[in-house]
């Protein structure tokens, strides 16, 4: 085991030859996910930016997980990859026994003392392929055409079996982890999965403890300098918790940081009714700047939730009338908006089966999209939602709703899907998604009681999207079912804002979405504007009449087309006169002329706060458009400044080409720090906008 005083040695040799590459935010990394066998005999994952290494002997198990842009070791310690118990008996997924203390790798001492676990399921094989996409996608509705779908990259099945001793039924068992680590990114994913022969599948409950298990480095950890995001691909139902090592006889006064990613609450399930586990997702950022680090999660979305590209612009009609949707149809076509949804409390019911109501709709949809305009419509699927008391979910808590494990979902997903087919339909605003608790029902269809009820309603609630997705019906969901298909969820504001004075709204709103879009793409959250009264606010909040609140109108306009955000507005008409018909129209095309731009992700200027100018700014290396910057005078004053914008996650390097609302450029060294000086004059409550290429 000498070899393993190379170990170190060695991934820095690798570490040195990949130093030169190119920060992968702002240059394209070209290299491919591998795997290969090191010389040691170890397997390594790989892409360039990131590698996690395996020994195979004595057994399975990460020996180091590693950062090529920070040169450093994520791993300060082995544990075991994943924890499971069948019928009770709780078995470590590999793992080996070592006296090694477990504060720091002594790969030294390691080489002397390592065996494997003799109560662990031990490595079988290994094998290869592509990823595979979770449901069917093709770009639409604006959404870049070069998505690359199922993502690239390699996936990594490791199959496991039962120790020598277990009990006969669980030699059946197979355990497999899946690894996969995608191209040009520092991210992987792991999951699990279980295979039986069905004979055995019926005498076995799995109980899945951990899906992944990492001892990290502190200034890797949540609580040290956060370096790592770790993520599940569930809204709810799972954990990711941070731990201390506990306190042993062989470390005292070590505390270092553990992760473990686990189901919350932890079913137990027959094998015949497990499918698979939720997804942890592992993006490493070597950083703790919170544009870096919203840039990286962000770009994590767009790949393993393409579908979050596309960005309609839709209107939330609030009369149902037929007369009514005909003239907004032919209003939206006029200045260009791309969807109509059926807003609340506008009478739409995408639940009914009244064939006249159906044909009734199918005629408008038809129309509609003659025009070029999609159609959708609101519905309330789960939480707060009154149903019949046999699907009623029994949470024990203030939370009510239906329970998504009952035949209620079945229900729904017949009544949505035979809509869709007669209709058309196109979009759905399911409000109310599943948000997580628990059900005591032990006569629903779909779970057993309470303790499986997360999983199986949290599978079911995924599904419905994925469905959707993969018949093109774009979904506004208020909840994170992103990675089951969703496609859109609110930006994160307070809904009472949009009750707010006109201006206050504005601002608050401005200030919030700037905010949001840390974390958030400008396609995956959608904004607000009440043309008529939302909760409250009356005719100080409303923006009927359109004609008489130009200005504020033009401010809305311009804040959520220039930051690419889809935005609720919120009435019966998208104009009132001639007038407010090319201020929309004007806002829309410049939308449409730099849609790739403006749904660009944002660097963050100038927060709002009402006292000058503020600014955020789109950028996209991989575009000639390189970067749009918004910049809003909310005062009274003239303001004559100076404003500095920060051109490195551009990719602009030496020189930038800036043109104010379509003037001739004007070429502008970058400084050191790739920024340029711009000089600004705003004129009381003006907008303008600068296009750098
Ligand atoms: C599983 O691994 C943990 C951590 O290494 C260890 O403490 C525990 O004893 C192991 N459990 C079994 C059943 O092997
Ligand atoms: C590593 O382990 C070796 C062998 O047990 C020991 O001599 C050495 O002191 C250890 N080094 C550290 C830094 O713990
Ligand atoms: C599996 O769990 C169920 C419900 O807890 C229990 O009734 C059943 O006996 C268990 N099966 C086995 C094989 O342990
Ligand atoms: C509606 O369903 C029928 C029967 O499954 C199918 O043949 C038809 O293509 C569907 N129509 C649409 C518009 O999806
Ligand atoms: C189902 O169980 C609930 C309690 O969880 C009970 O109130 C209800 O009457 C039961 N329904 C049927 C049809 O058994
Ligand atoms: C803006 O920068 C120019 C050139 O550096 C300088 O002369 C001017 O005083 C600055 N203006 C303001 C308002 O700071």
């Amino acid at each position: 085991m000498l070899e393993w005083l190379c170990l170190v040695h060695a991934i820095l040799l690798v570490a040195s030859n990949v130093s030169a590459f190119p920060d992968w935010l702002v240059e394209e990394v070209t290299t491919k996910t591998t795997l290969t066998k090191t010389p040691r005999g170890t397997l390594l994952l790989s892409n360039g930016l990131i590698g996690r290494e395996f020994l195979l002997t004595p057994d399975f198990t990460t020996i180091d997980f590693y950062s090529y842009q920070k040169q450093s070791s994520l791993l300060r310690a082995m544990s075991p990859e994943a924890v499971i118990s069948l019928n009770d008996v709780s078995y470590n997924i590999s793992g080996v026994l070592t006296g090694v203390p477990r504060a720091y790798l002594n790969r030294t001492a390691l080489a002397q003392d390592i065996h494997a676990n003799p109560r662990a399921f031990h490595y079988v094989s290994h094998s290869t392929s592509a990823p595979q996409a979770p449901f069917a996608y093709k770009p639409k509705r604006g959404a870049p055409k070069d998505i690359v779908w199922p993502p690239a990259g390699l996936r990594l099945d490791v199959r496991f079996r039962a120790p020598f001793g277990a009990p006969s039924v669980h030699q059946e068992v197979t355990v497999v982890l899946h690894y996969e680590m995608y191209n040009g990114i520092p991210l992987m994913a792991k999951w699990l999965t279980v295979e039986a022969p069905s004979n055995a599948q019926e005498n076995i409950n799995l109980t899945i403890l951990a899906v992944e298990a990492l001892a990290v480095n502190w200034q890797w950890a949540e609580q040290g300098y956060n370096w790592l995001s770790i993520e599940t691909d569930q809204p709810h139902g799972t954990e990711v918790q941070w731990s201390i090592d506990p306190q042993q006889h062989l470390m005292p006064g070590s505390f270092q940081y553990n992760v473990a990613c686990s189901f919350k609450p932890i079913p137990s399930l027959p094998l015949t009714e497990f499918s698979e586990s939720f997804r942890v997702h592992e993006l490493v950022h070597a950083s703790n700047d919170p544009e870096r680090v919203g840039l990286a999660k962000k770009r994590k979305l767009r790949l393993l939730a393409p579908q979050t590209q596309e960005n309609p612009i839709f209107f939330h009609m609030t009369d149902s009338s037929d007369k009514a949707v005909l003239k907004l149809i032919d209003q939206l076509y006029e200045v260009g908006f791309e969807m109509l949804i059926y807003s609340f409390g506008s009478g739409f019911s995408v639940e009914s089966t009244d064939e006249k109501y159906l044909e009734r709709m199918k005629t408008i949809i038809s129309y509609a999209n003659s025009k070029g305009i999609e159609v959708g419509g609101y519905d309330l699927i789960d939480w707060t939602r009154t149903v019949k008391k046999e699907w009623r979910a029994d949470t024990h808590s203030h939370y009510q709703g239906a329970c998504y494990a009952s035949g209620w979902a079945d229900f729904l997903l017949e009544r949505v899907l035979n809509f869709v087919n007669k209709t058309g339909l196109s979009n759905l605003e399911t409000d109310g998604p599943y948000p997580g608790y628990e059900c005591h029902s032990t006569n629903h269809s779909h779970h057993n009681n309470a303790q499986d009820s997360v999983y199986k309603q949290l599978m079911l609630q995924g599904n419905f999207y994925k469905i959707l997705q993969e018949l093109g019906v774009y979904t506004n969901q208020p909840d994170k079912y992103f990675y089951q298909g969703g496609s859109k969820t609110a930006m994160g504001y307070n809904e009472h804002q949009f009750s707010l004075p006109r201006w206050q709204d504005l601002s608050v709103s401005r200030q919030g979405m700037f905010d949001d879009t840390f974390d958030y793409t400008p396609t995956v959250g959608w904004m607000f504007l009440p043309l008529v009264q939302y909760h409250g606010g009356g005719a100080a909040a409303i923006f009927e009449p359109l004609s008489q609140h130009m200005v504020e109108y033009e401010w809305g306009l311009a804040q959520y087309f220039g930051a690419g955000v889809a935005v609720c507005y919120r009435g019966y008409r998208v104009y009132d006169t001639e007038e407010t018909k090319m201020l929309v129209k004007k806002w829309v095309d410049f939308y449409k002329l730099h849609r790739s731009i403006l749904t660009s992700d944002i660097i963050h200027v100038q927060r709002a706060d009402m006292q000058g100018i503020d600014c955020f700014m789109h950028v996209n290396p991989r575009l000639q458009e390189k970067a749009l910057a918004m910049v809003f005078n909310p005062t009274d004053m003239v303001q004559q400044t100076n404003l500095t914008l920060p051109l490195y996650y551009s990719g602009l390097h030496s020189t930038a080409l800036i043109s104010q609302e379509g003037a001739p450029p004007v070429a502008m060294a970058l400084d050191r720090k790739y920024n340029v000086e711009i000089s600004i004059s705003l004129k009381p409550l003006q907008i303008t906008w600068f296009l750098i290429q």
